[in-house]
């Protein structure tokens, strides 16, 4: 069999049901997505497999406190990822949960198997155990007396164990890495890979007793297989594991994407178990970067998250898989801000590849009675582009198969802007207006063709779009049933196609607009009136036990501070807002506040309010507003809230 014929084997981690998954777990599974899309374009049978790791310490504290059985907890927290990755146009083969029969009976069996061999003893083990990261830490690998990993806070773990002889493969091992340079990827991970192995690698305890919620030890019931062993055999559970004939079609896996905290599972505990049950391991592991927001990586238990379902009902589902796709090179960590997101969304799909789309079938529509045009020979009039369009997309093929998902759609992007590059120079409604039809139509013909080039090799990135663009052109059927190939290939585009334009695809994003009807809509309705000044954005919201509460820290993040009032005057044109120059102890700033109909501006000269003073800027009829002062809102009635004894400008509220 060769490298073709071999199923395309890509998967995710699974992911912890303990809450709503976030922005981050979605990046990994839209870049796998992707991937597995591209893979199938290229002819190769998929198999794209992601899932949830449902047991555990974690989830069972986090069930029981929620007042439910973990079985019950966990089964709605999956239903909601089902539906998150539906939406998000996930083409996933399988979805795994370590909770279903097949892969109990999987874990059990693997664990007899390394028992049987040797592999698995039973000794005491003492040390320290996150719980949060449900990682086995000794003595001295805490920092600080915290896990190393995350920082939190370990607990003391005391108990008879089953452990594995992690030991025992190291060279093995480090001999694998040694000779498959693509085995652990980026390669800065795999550098750290390489060190953490030659520090010396302990036996991995493998077994719990202190609480219940996981795959029982076949053979001594009194145990639990821990979390991390359970859910790496996942894998091989959804490739048929024990029964071989599955396994042999699928395994070894090509690529397990993960997040770079967890490469370490993945390839040095995961393969050495792989070693001792006599399998293959996996071809890659690849640990992608975070995202990350306010300097701190994006998670459940830092407060900072992201709802994707806010991003998709605000942006749509292809604006936001082609911002995380295109913003941050593929590997490294990247800062997520709304105002990236909506800057990708109006200047590459809004700008280039909406224009591109609207403005060639609006004039296929105009000139050619929505027909594709035939090329006839007129020299001089294809621009390049059946040669660019060639090279863009070899050249994102490449990427691709590299996983560098952002310099794949860069390349792509070049042929975008050539087109529309294209367009301006031919000027084909000069060519109408001249009567010249054969430049007019080999004009046209070359653009609609880039659209049907660009259609398909942007459907990983952004399914629908792609569809969208399919029909637009005039083709049926489903893009994402060709060939990668025939992006490259110049004319398969058939003369005399119906084009059906549609709507601009991306509609562009005005984020000042929306402030300033924020703001109006904030003095609009009274209860409204301490609400930020800033549009509705995303909002971060907490854990799942933090729905209606923010914790001191998030409070904390607010700055609000005494200021006074140096001048105040209307904003012109806006009946209900104020201009007021605050001054917060050395230094002045412009806030515009919706309170013109409570206060006379002179009577407000001098003073003090509270401001917060943190408030991401905004401009409201052209003001430019940095900041907020509080009122409290009784009905009508609008009271400024201030000190009541005298203090310094710029003192601090708390
Ligand atoms: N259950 C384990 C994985 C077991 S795999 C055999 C787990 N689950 S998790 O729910 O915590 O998901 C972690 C993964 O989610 C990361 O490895 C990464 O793929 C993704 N991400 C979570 N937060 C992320 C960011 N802020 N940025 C990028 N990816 C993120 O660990």
């Amino acid at each position: 069999m060769t490298d073709r014929d071999k199923t395309f084997f890509i998967t995710t981690p699974i992911y912890y049901p303990s809450a709503d998954l976030h922005i981050g777990h979605a990046y990994t599974t839209v870049a796998a997505d992707a991937i597995a899309r591209f893979q199938r374009l290229q002819g190769r049978r998929v198999f794209f497999l992601t899932g949830t790791d449902e047991h555990g310490q974690k989830i069972e504290r986090t069930a029981r406190k929620a007042g439910k059985d973990p079985q019950a907890f966990v089964d709605e927290v999956v239903a909601g990822i089902r539906r998150l990755w539906e939406r998000l146009d996930i083409s996933n083969d399988d979805f795994i949960r370590t909770t279903e029969p097949r892969h109990e009976r999987a874990v059990q069996a693997l664990f007899q198997r390394l028992y049987d061999s040797g592999d698995i003893y039973k000794a005491d083990y003492e040390g320290w155990y996150c719980t949060p990261c449900e990682s086995f830490w000794l003595e001295r690998q805490l920092v600080t007396g915290n896990c190393p990993d995350c920082g939190r806070p370990v607990e003391r773990v005391r108990e008879e164990s089953y452990f594995f002889r992690l030991s025992r493969y190291a060279d093995r091992l480090l001999e694998h890495i040694d000779a498959h340079p693509d085995f652990i990827q980026p390669p800065s991970r795999r550098n750290e890979m390489v060190s953490f192995i030659k520090s010396g690698l302990d036996d991995l305890s493998v077994s719990r007793t202190t609480f219940a919620w996981g795959v029982p030890v076949p053979f001594d019931k009194r145990h639990i297989v821990y979390v991390w062993f359970d859910a790496l055999i996942n894998y091989i559970t959804a490739a048929g594991y024990p029964d071989g004939a599955g396994l042999s079609a699928l395994w070894p896996a090509d690529v397990h994407l993960v997040g770079k905290e967890i490469v370490r599972f993945h390839s040095v505990i995961w393969p050495i178990m792989l070693f001792a049950a006599g399998l293959e391991i996996p071809r890659q592991v690849f640990g992608h970067g975070w995202l990350v927001l306010g300097g701190a990586k994006i998670s459940k238990s830092r407060g900072n998250i992201i709802d994707p379902h806010v991003l998709m009902d605000r942006y749509g589902v292809d604006a936001v898989r082609y911002f995380l796709l295109r913003e941050i090179p593929f590997g490294a960590d990247g800062h997520y801000t709304e105002d990236a997101l909506v800057a990708r969304l109006n200047a590459d799909l809004a700008n280039d590849l909406g224009n591109l789309v609207y403005r060639t079938l609006n004039m296929v529509e105009r000139f050619c009675g929505g027909r594709v045009p035939a090329p006839g020979d007129a020299a001089g009039c294809d621009g390049g582009l059946p040669d660019l369009a060639a090279r863009a997309v070899r050249e994102a093929g490449a990427a691709m198969g590299r996983l560098e998902l952002s310099a794949a759609i860069e390349s792509l992007w070049r042929l975008v802007a050539r087109s529309n590059k294209f367009i301006d120079e031919m000027a084909p409604w000069a060519l109408a207006k001249a009567g010249d039809r054969a430049r007019l139509g080999s004009v046209l013909y070359n653009l609609c063709e880039c659209l049907r080039a660009l259609a398909i090799a942007l459907s990983p990135i952004m399914p629908r779009t792609a569809q969208k663009m399919w029909e637009q052109v005039g083709l049926d059927g489903r893009v994402e049933e060709r060939r990668w190939d025939d992006a490259a290939q110049w004319g398969l585009l058939p003369v005399g196609a119906a084009t059906r334009r549609g709507a601009p695809l991306f509609p562009r994003v005005d984020l000042e607009a929306e402030a300033e009807a924020a703001a109006e809509a904030r003095v609009a309705a009274p209860a409204g009136a301490a609400a930020p000044a800033a549009p509705d954005k995303t909002t971060a919201v907490g854990g799942a036990d933090a729905v209606d509460t923010v914790s001191i820290e998030e409070f904390g993040r607010l700055e609000l501070r005494v200021a006074e009032v140096k001048a105040a005057e209307r904003v012109a044109g806006a009946d209900r807002l104020l201009r007021l120059q605050l001054d917060l102890g050395g230094e002045t700033r412009q806030v515009v506040a919706g309170i013109a109909a409570h206060y006379d501006p002179a009577a407000l000269v001098g003073r003090r309010v509270v401001v917060v003073a943190n408030l991401k800027p905004a401009v409201i009829r052209g003001q430019e507003s940095r900041g907020m002062v509080l009122a409290a809102v009784d009905g009508d009635r609008v009271s400024l809230l201030g000190p009541d004894q005298p203090v310094a400008l710029g003192s601090k509220v708390r």
